[in-house]
């Protein structure tokens, strides 16, 4: 889909073959001083009561000889008090889906019906493209795309503005949404491979592919070098599968590593979570091909950093493997060593990310590191506590918390804090080894990243995607499968630190 934006005199003389408006709940005018025909379609429409402006409400009309304008899309605001960005981005993704359903080709978008006190017309457009872009995204590596379905149609969006300031004002912001957007739809494309396709070595070269193209640095290390390093945790998951692991090291702004601040963010990168020797039951188990979820969104993440130039030296990691259950698999009673010299008894081979991640973040520390970031589909208990909408977050640094926060309330990926107390550490405390993979089911997404913690020596946050990383509802600007969930709020948390400095 393209999007530009064009200054426009009148809207009322406008013609084409969508007009976009938006409208707050309840409003009894439409935003728009210079534009009687519009109103006046608008007062006919509210007169109806077939249109409240609710959030995401949605009609079209055809006002014939009224406009030049052949169609008109009202989409709701829903309250005035409770919009911002993430309203935006909906109401748009709502907008571009029910046009594309339409087969309309090309839209115009009254960009200042949009508008807010608290929004400038750069966050505006930004949101807007961000919403229209992620709302029509399809998976279509092993299906063709259905007609009647969003991403075929529409092509053209046209954010109309009243001045010429405004105009380059939201063609900034429409740039940064397209690069946002594109570094999510990478991930939500790599979520949605199956397993069978999306095989460790086969994330590996698409991640060198990706770093290729946007000038990342990128290496690969196989299991030989994993060996080397002496990373038993991660090599104890993968022993079971056919499937080599892999270990990817990708850097942002390496050169520049002396005079930039080094941020660290970390994958789970399970390419299939079978469960292993702890077999998983039979339901949903297809929906365990997103448990690399986590290692597509630090990849996303770092394709944004590059395209926006982020001034930080960012380095992602993604340790990746399969789960799988077979004569060489780990066993429960197993004792693992990871790369730091930390023993880990098995008590359940479906914890099997903690120990992929330990290694991870025990690597982590030769960056010498001003923050790490690691997100996973680590535990179900996270999901129990906290459903779908918000990501669990712990960590030991409550200034890089808070940062993780914010970003999450902008960027409407929300996290929301769980406790991460002494004590739950000694829920992991093993007879026979440093500690085990399992603290029993009470605190379940607190105890998983516990273990997490004795492998980090640096200002830390974990994220529990668990809940986030997919859906089987689709959402205004979400369709079913990978949401991409991560890549937003990691490159908003990452420019804001380039910006405001430690
Ligand atoms: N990948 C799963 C966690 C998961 C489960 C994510 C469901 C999303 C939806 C993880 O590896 C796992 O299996 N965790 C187990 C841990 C248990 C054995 C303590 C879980 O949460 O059930
Ligand atoms: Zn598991
Ligand atoms: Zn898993």
């Amino acid at each position: 889909m393209e999007i530009t934006c064009k200054y426009v005199a009148d809207l009322d003389e406008e013609s084409c073959e969508a007009l976009v408006l938006g409208v707050f709940e309840g409003a009894k005018e439409l935003g728009l001083n210079d534009s009687p025909a519009l109103n006046k379609h608008y007062a006919e429409i509210r007169a109806s009561g077939d249109f409240r402006g609710k959030a995401n409400e949605c009609v079209v009309t055809y006002p014939g000889a009224e406009l030049p304008a052949r169609r008109v899309l009202f989409v709701g605001l829903g309250k005035k008090e409770k919009y911002g960005l993430e309203q935006v981005r909906q109401a748009a993704g709502t907008a571009a889906k029910t046009l594309a359903r339409k087969g309309v080709g090309r839209a115009e978008v009254a960009l200042a019906t949009f508008a807010h006190e608290s929004l400038s017309p750069a966050e505006l457009a930004q949101a807007a493209t961000e919403g229209a872009l992620l709302a029509t995204y399809r998976y279509t590596q092993f299906k063709e795309p259905d007609p009647e379905e969003p991403a075929t149609g529409l092509e053209q969006l046209d954010y109309l503005v009243e001045t010429e300031t405004t105009r380059s004002e939201a063609e900034a912001g429409a740039t940064l949404g397209r690069k946002i957007a594109e570094a999510v739809t990478f991930t939500r494309d790599l979520q949605n491979h199956p397993g069978n396709w999306l095989t460790p070595v086969r994330l590996a070269e698409l991640a060198e592919e990706m770093a290729g193209a946007c000038g990342l640095a990128c290496e690969v290390l196989d299991r030989e070098e994993m060996e080397k390093l002496g990373m038993g945790a991660l090599l104890g998951v993968a022993r079971g599968s056919e499937q080599p692991p892999r270990f990817i090291i990708m850097q942002h702004n390496a050169n520049r590593k002396d005079e930039l601040e080094t941020v660290v963010l970390v994958g789970k990168g399970i390419t299939f979570d079978s469960g292993g020797i702890s077999l998983k039951p039979g339901d949903k188990m297809d929906e365990m091909k997103f448990d690399m979820s986590g290692a597509a969104a630090v990849l996303g993440a770092l394709k944004a950093a590059a395209e926006l130039e982020v001034p930080l030296h960012v380095v992602g990691l993604v340790p990746t493997c399969e789960n799988l259950p077979s004569g060489s698999s780990m066993k429960p009673g197993d004792i693992l060593r990871a790369c730091n010299g930390k023993t880990i008894e098995i008590i359940n081979t479906d914890a099997e990310g903690r120990l992929i991640l330990a290694d991870a973040l025990a690597y982590a520390q030769r960056f010498k590191p001003r923050a790490v970031v690691d997100l996973a589909t680590l535990t179900g208990a996270c999901v129990v506590a906290l459903g779908h909408y918000a990501s669990g977050l712990m960590g030991n640094d409550p200034d890089l918390l808070e940062r993780i926060k914010r970003a999450g309330e902008r960027t409407g990926e929300r996290v929301w804090p769980l406790p991460l107390w002494e004590e739950y550490h000694e829920d992991i405390k093993s007879d026979y080894a440093d500690m085990k993979n399992l603290g029993g089911r009470p605190g379940g997404a607190i105890t998983a990243a516990a273990l997490l913690e004795k492998f980090t020596d640096y200002p830390w946050a974990h994220l529990d995607i668990a809940g986030t990383a997919w859906t089987d509802k689709e959402r205004p600007y979400t369709p079913k499968g990978g949401t991409g969930v991560g890549v937003r709020l990691l490159t908003a948390f990452l420019r804001d630190w380039a910006q405001a400095g430690t």
